[in-house]
């Protein structure tokens, strides 16, 4: 791959493994209990094995790290724990050389209050250049309509600064004012911030707190036409000066207000699909398929050239801002029962631990991301089945060390352990001596042998990526079936969602003389005919069939399904 993006196709993005991590956390080169852009260069081995096609940073730019790097004091720099520019730029040609695509962090929403466009602000006169790059009221009671975010640390959106003796507009952290969209300087500021990364050569941006750019007296401020429009300006920027970039937008929100974000083609080209995956959580605890059905049922069609990104864990919390009332119950009850575990709206957990550990209910959650419509995006460690730590604070307990291997400090550094920056997992089930990376390459059942396969076959399918979705509907609803379909494949997906072996019978008459050949073994199935199909599913199993027409001779003709 080129710098230039030139020797990738427009959409190589729907046929991407994405794969994300911070630097931090990855690997540590010299050894002061920090990771590094040398340390992330030295495992680019590791992740082109696995067979991701993209990687995800999280923010590396200067911060006081008050949010992990969201809160950012220098848009054009990489912070120097993490190394320098000229470090990144190694990376990234070493990445491009593996064929990696790279996707990194614009968080343009809010900076730190740190940041020198705020230090100037909060000097300068009301309604000077400096001071109209944040939003100030003299009054906390403007746009009362939109909601708190981070509710457990902040009780509303305005804070008073005494130096600017007015009061800042805030959507997270109060240490983290919003810019000022309505001043077109800030937007011309987040325009250069966009083409310096992109002139340095990163494949796509993933744009933060996308819904909140501009407020409006009696909205919520979220998801405005005016917020659109920047969007639309950013995309413009990018299609006039770049080829084969990715726009992908954060949007927590229901799926009919992303909708928009994809416009008309030209908003973003990927957007996270959030509902989704409390929805798979959910479907798996109830044993029930529905609230993947319903949700599904409740996402628009997307535009031919766009696609949705799926995750089942990322570096936040499980959020539950997407889901009812009730929902967020059942989701506590089910997967937060200490409340430790839970932040905000959400659940700080790890994917291994919220499945209770079970490879099964791993390898099932993950064949579902897999074979979904969208770009799986896989989060650093969950390969592995690595464990959380809910003793930290915030989001952190998630952000651990990378488990490489059973030496100090779980092979992440040769610091004292007390430098880290964080602690490694240490617990007897999920600490560096029992999941770690060394342990399972040598081991050919692991998790992570499992995941590198399952990754591989989904990469010969551009199906998965490409391919439209129909769900079948068989009456045993802790089965959940469906077709991806493009102009060369058929692919039957079947899971069982209970931790009970179950019968299934599926209506698959349209599809009489096909063959099922189930993807992981090549082994034939018997032959479709217009009876119902049966299938027996042991606990939490899934089948991926490639349907193929029947060759002459290859199935017996009197075959019974299902025996
Ligand atoms: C979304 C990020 O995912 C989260 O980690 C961060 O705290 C907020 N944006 C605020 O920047």
């Amino acid at each position: 791959m080129k710098s230039d993006g030139s020797a990738l196709e427009p959409l190589w993005f729907k046929d991407a493994v994405i794969y994300e991590t911070h630097v931090k956390a990855f690997f540590d080169s010299d050894n002061d209990g920090i990771g590094d852009f040398n340390g992330l260069t030295k495992k680019l081995d590791y992740l082109e094995n696995l067979g991701i096609t993209c990687l995800w940073l999280l923010p590396f730019f200067p911060s006081p790290l008050r949010d992990d790097g969201y809160d950012i004091a220098d848009y054009r720099n990489v912070h120097p724990s993490y190394g320098t520019l000229d470090d990144f730029k190694i990376f990234l040609d070493a990445a491009h050389r593996r064929n990696l695509q790279v996707l990194i962090e614009l968080v343009v929403n809010h900076t730190s209050d740190q940041h020198p466009w705020f230090q100037a602000a909060r000097k300068a006169p009301p309604g000077s250049p400096e001071r109209e790059f944040y939003v100030w009221s003299d009054t906390d009671k403007k746009y009362r309509d939109a909601r708190i975010i981070f509710t457990d640390t902040e009780k509303s959106n305005w804070s008073w600064d005494p130096e600017a003796k007015a009061y800042y507009w805030h959507r997270f952290f109060s240490h983290q004012p919003d810019l000022n969209f309505d001043n077109p300087a800030v937007l011309d500021e987040a325009i250069k911030t966009m083409r310096f990364w992109l002139d340095a050569g990163v494949d796509g941006l993933r744009l933060d707190a996308v819904p909140y750019l501009v407020e409006r007296e009696d909205t919520n401020c979220e998801n405005l036409p005016e917020t659109h429009e920047i969007v639309k300006r950013m995309r413009r920027e990018l299609d006039a000066n770049y080829t084969n970039r990715l726009l992908l937008a954060e949007a927590n929100q229901w799926p009919a207000d992303v909708r928009h974000y994809f416009g008309d083609e030209d908003e973003f080209h990927m957007a996270f699909h959030f509902p989704l995956m409390p929805r798979i959580f959910m479907a798996l605890r109830l044993e029930d398929r529905l609230p993947v059905i319903d949700i599904m049922a409740r996402t628009p069609e997307i535009p031919a050239n766009c696609q949705w990104g799926l995750f089942l864990r990322n570096h936040d919390e499980l959020t539950l801002e997407m889901v009812t009332d009730d929902e967020r119950d059942y989701m506590y009850f089910a997967y937060g029962g200490e409340p430790r575990m839970r932040l905000n709206l959400g659940i700080r957990r790890r994917l291994a631990p919220l499945l209770d550990n079970n490879p099964r209910r791993i390898e099932l959650m993950n064949s579902l991301l897999l074979s979904f419509p969208g770009t799986p995006i896989i989060y650093y460690g969950d390969e592995i089945g690595m464990g959380d730590n809910i003793y930290l604070g915030d989001r952190n307990g998630v952000r651990t060390p990378m488990q490489w291997t059973t030496d100090r400090n779980a092979g992440f550094s040769r610091a004292n352990p007390a430098r880290l920056y964080s602690p490694v997992i240490m617990d007897p089930v999920y600490g560096y001596e029992s999941v770690n990376v060394e342990a399972q390459e040598s081991d050919s059942s692991s998790m992570l042998h499992w995941m590198r396969n399952m990754i591989a076959l989904r990469k010969l399918y551009r199906v998965f990526g490409r391919g439209s979705l129909e769900f079948l509907s068989p009456r045993n609803r802790k089965i959940l079936a469906y077709l991806r379909r493009d102009e060369t494949d058929q692919v039957l997906c079947v899971a069982n969602l209970s931790r009970f072996s179950q019968p299934v019978e599926l209506d698959l008459s349209a599809l009489a003389g096909m063959v099922p050949v189930e993807m992981l073994g090549y082994s034939e199935f018997p032959r479709i005919g217009t009876e119902p199909y049966r299938l027996s599913l042991s606990p939490y199993a899934f089948f991926w069939f490639e349907l193929q027409p029947a060759a002459a001779g290859s199935v017996e003709e009197t075959a019974k399904p299902g025996l």
